[in-house]
């Protein structure tokens, strides 16, 4: 199976969580993707969604799909989201689509975090994936320096040769030679760093769920 075929399988999965009349959170990137395009097979009996990145806003709107804003919705049942990397609790590094902060918020607000994944995403320690952090572009010199310190090495995200703009108007540095051995603390310290916008780590937010795309099916973790 290719890793397409099996981010469709888990997408699809997903749906298993997904009731009528539910507002589904939604997150990013392209195993969610595939996500969309199964929720769109219930859009007439779901209330919509919350999206978590312009990009999924566009294609929850293109398949018709009424998106709403945060702030008209008080909790989630559900968030569907993947990751770049999940340990064996459910901790995860989250950010290579860039929408980390989002992401972190719309999680924040759900009871529940599937996260959908293919199976390369399994890691027994975070930290082999670059960490994306979010960060205000004023802090960037300090804080690539307090990576520095901590025996990371970290860069400006770039687009086109100039750094990648989120969606919120901020930068991401990815940080490379980390190995996260405690995701909670990692979080609670580098959230705390002044800059610091939304860092990759979603320990306080882990996944409750996550269907893995196996060769042999999907897999259910749960935590
Ligand atoms: C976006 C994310 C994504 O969920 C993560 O990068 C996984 O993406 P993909 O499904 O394309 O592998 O955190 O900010």
């Amino acid at each position: 199976m290719t890793q397409d075929e099996l981010k469709a399988q888990v997408g699809q999965a997903a749906l298993h969580y997904i009731q009528p009349g539910m507002m589904v959170g939604v997150g990013t990137g392209s195993t969610v993707n595939k996500f969309i395009e199964a929720l769109a097979a219930m859009k007439g009996q779901i209330q919509g969604a919350v999206s978590s990145s312009l990009a999924s806003t566009e294609r929850l709107l293109a398949l018709g799909i009424p998106v709403f804003d945060a702030n008209e919705v008080e909790s989630l049942a559900v968030y569907v989201d993947g990751a770049d990397e999940i340990d064996h609790a459910g901790h995860m590094v989250k950010g290579g689509g860039a929408a980390l902060t989002r992401e972190k918020i719309v999680a924040a607000q759900s009871r529940q975090f599937i996260c959908i994944a293919d199976e390369s995403k399994l890691v027994s320690t975070l930290g082999a994936f670059a960490l994306p952090v979010e960060i205000i572009p004023m802090a960037s010199t300090r804080l690539i320096r307090q990576f520095t310190q901590m025996g990371g090495q970290a860069r400006i995200r770039l687009k086109d040769g100039s750094p990648l703009v989120t969606d919120n108007g901020q930068h991401i540095l990815d940080v490379t030679g980390l190995s996260i051995s405690d995701p909670l603390a990692f979080e609670v310290q580098v959230s705390q760093w002044p800059g610091v916008l939304t860092v990759g780590v979603f320990a306080f937010q882990k996944a409750h769920v996550c269907l893995l795309g196996t060769p042999q099916g999907v897999k259910t973790l749960t935590f």
